[in-house]
């Protein structure tokens, strides 16, 4: 195998000899792990003609800007910019409903954003920045360009355009893709020897449209996101607690769109229930539910009861994928 210190060397000269003197590049990062790395990889050969944009869409999870901003300017030193852009995505999503046009309507608002901040940048620095930097994966290589027969589902392909493909053509930005030959636990390496801290390594993936894919319907009925922060994050809570947040790929509540009539104190009410998912997987592709204690399910479901208000029945997921998808929409 390789020693991933010559790989990052390598990698270091490659972007350095790429990237003249005068060129600037630019980074969109997600708050994942690829672009994370990707991001500080590229940093560390260039400094400061490094320009990266953080985008809060306003369905992220709770308090997910500012934990991800500390990692990104505390530990990483990373040149970022923080866009908070969720009046604007929930104003577009208003009373939308379809999954697709849910997901086509957040990709149009970040590649505005995303344009609105290359401008800026064009203005400020005198001239335009001619790199953008992808943490593209080999497996979303060739995800992309299924080999025929090879099996893979639409849903995939939907997925990984969204990741590979979703920022404007007409900037013609030369791509730089420092991690295009790796697999994810290579990633993490590299990471690791970057000083990216292991706890944001180790962190589950997240879907690019956030929460909107964990509220089946309309993103902005009633307190829906409010809510689902507040229930995932105690979910999320208990399982690291619990000791089993590395074994699992994805844990995450979902906003069921229902009410339910529930008896909370000596009232009766009529509130939101709420659903749980965690599920085991290798690559995404397919999924095994994961298996709770029943000690820990009771505590979770009693504890987001007590403490989540327009929360009075809490559900647990059950089913693999297929036959279901790992998010709801
Ligand atoms: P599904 O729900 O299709 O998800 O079983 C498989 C993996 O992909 C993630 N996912 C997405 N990621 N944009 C993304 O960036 C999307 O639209 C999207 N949809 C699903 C999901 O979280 C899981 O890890």
């Amino acid at each position: 195998g390789w020693k991933m210190e010559d790989v990052m060397e390598e990698e270091i000269k490659v972007i350095k000899g790429m990237v003249g003197p005068d060129d600037h590049v630019i980074c969109a990062l997600s708050g994942g792990v690829d672009s994370t790395v990707a991001a500080t990889l590229v940093h560390k050969a260039i400094g400061d003609r490094l320009h990266c944009i953080f985008v809060d869409n306003g369905l992220l999870r709770y308090k997910e800007q500012e934990r991800v901003m500390g990692t990104f300017e505390r530990d990483l030193h990373l040149p970022v910019t923080c866009v908070d852009a969720s009046v604007q995505f929930l104003s577009e999503l208003k009373g939308v409903t379809d999954p697709e046009k849910k997901r086509k309507i957040i990709g149009k608002e970040f590649i505005s954003i995303f344009d609105a901040f290359a401008h800026e940048l064009e203005q400020k620095l005198g001239r335009k920045p001619t790199y953008l930097v992808q943490g593209t994966l080999y497996p979303d290589v060739i995800e992309s360009c299924p080999p025929p027969g090879s099996g893979r589902t639409h849903s995939h392909t939907i997925k990984s355009h969204h990741n590979v493909g979703g920022l404007p053509k007409d900037m013609k930005l030369k791509l730089i893709e420092p991690l295009k030959l790796l697999f994810k636990d290579e990633v993490r390496e590299l990471g690791r020897i970057l000083d990216v801290p292991v706890s944001f390594l180790k962190r589950h993936p997240f879907p690019g449209p956030g929460l909107a894919v964990r509220i089946p319907g309309d993103v902005t009925q009633g307190n829906a996101l409010d809510i689902l922060r507040q229930v995932d994050e105690i979910f999320i809570q208990a399982i690291k607690d619990a000791g089993i947040y590395d074994v699992i790929w994805q844990a995450f509540a979902v906003f069921l769109p229902i009410k339910t009539t529930g008896v909370q104190g000596d009232q009766r009410t009529h509130s939101n229930a709420v659903a749980l998912r965690a599920v085991t997987s290798q690559d995404g592709m397919t999924a095994d539910w994961y298996y709770f204690e029943h000690k820990f399910l009771d505590d979770v479901s009693r504890k987001i009861c007590n403490s989540v208000r327009g929360v009075n029945r809490v559900c647990l997921d059950i089913t693999s994928k297929p036959p279901s998808t790992i998010e709801w929409e």
